[in-house]
């Protein structure tokens, strides 16, 4: 049996229920020490395709295959025992048919143990997300700034500004009509943010999206200021660990080559432990 994150999980109809309520949190994650982290305190971990980007250096999302998506749900999986784990399906495994999307929508669920799976797209994926869902897949869409489509968006810009706010809704309604149990609303103007909140069924999940959104969803790595190489507007710095790494990897340089780093506390003597030691105690 493969890994689960969804034994004591809050499933996706309990976020459709928290519609309007308190607000939903939710992060990305794409390793098991940090789903651990953040496993108290988000109702939701996203192993978003931004590990592309974030952990190999990618300079988009496009490259980001189903294989990698499944190495990295399966560690974060193994890091969680509360919160739903949501994968999302990469770049060119959803969009061809609605078969297409189901097999590879089947294959994260079962080889990672995900509650549900998140794909970019409005109005012209709503007939994949109503297939998905009737056939016991769970979807979370995600309208507005879609990063998997840069090419034709024309790069990572606001969207749904001025008469592109239509379109917006219209996508937002499309995707929740075909049943998404929630809703990403990526880079969009908090006043047409607003009116989607209010105007659809289910949760937004607002990144770059305002305060007005029924949740927030940040990529982890931004909000810890362990991603530096762009810092997006939306992106609120919770911590400079990159800061703080840095600065540990320097003194750890200066100390080795000072031969100051091993000290002897670090280091083990000639003396044959005792044998009626505790585990605990050989090791030292
Ligand atoms: O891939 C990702 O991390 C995402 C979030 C930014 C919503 O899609």
């Amino acid at each position: 049996m493969s890994a689960t994150a969804s034994k004591k999980a809050p499933l996706p109809e309990d976020i459709l229920a928290r519609k309007g309520k308190e607000p939903i949190v939710s992060l990305t994650a794409y390793t098991t020490p940090m789903a651990q982290l953040m496993d108290d305190h988000c109702d939701f971990v996203l192993v978003g395709d931004s590990v592309g980007m974030v952990l190999h250096g990618m300079p988009s999302t496009l490259g980001v295959t189903m294989d990698m998506m499944i190495m990295h749900g399966q560690a974060v999986a193994r890091g969680l025992n509360r919160a739903m784990m949501v994968i999302d399906m990469p770049f060119g495994s959803y969009e061809e048919s609605r078969e297409q999307a189901f097999r590879n929508a089947a294959r994260l669920m079962r080889e990672t143990g995900a509650g549900a799976v998140k794909l970019e797209g409005g109005v012209e994926m709503a007939p994949t997300i109503a297939f998905l869902v009737a056939r016991g897949i769970p979807v979370m869409a995600h309208v507005g700034l879609t990063p998997q489509s840069i090419n034709t968006l024309g790069g990572y810009k606001v969207q749904g500004r001025g008469e592109a706010g239509d379109a917006l809704m219209a996508d937002a309604q499309a995707v929740a009509e075909a049943g998404a149990f929630c809703v990403v609303l990526e880079k969009v103007p908090t006043s047409l943010a607003d009116r989607v909140t209010a105007d659809i069924a289910i949760p937004t999940i607002g990144i770059g999206a305002g305060a007005g959104c029924d949740g927030q969803i940040l990529v982890l790595d931004d909000m810890l200021g362990l991603f530096t190489a762009f810092k997006a507007k939306f992106v609120k710095r919770f911590a400079n660990l990159g800061d703080d790494a840095q600065s540990a990897i320097a003194d750890y340089a200066a100390e080795v080559r000072a031969r100051s780093f091993p000290a002897a506390e670090h280091s083990f003597g000639d003396a044959v432990p005792d044998k009626s030691a505790t585990k605990t105690e050989e090791k030292k």
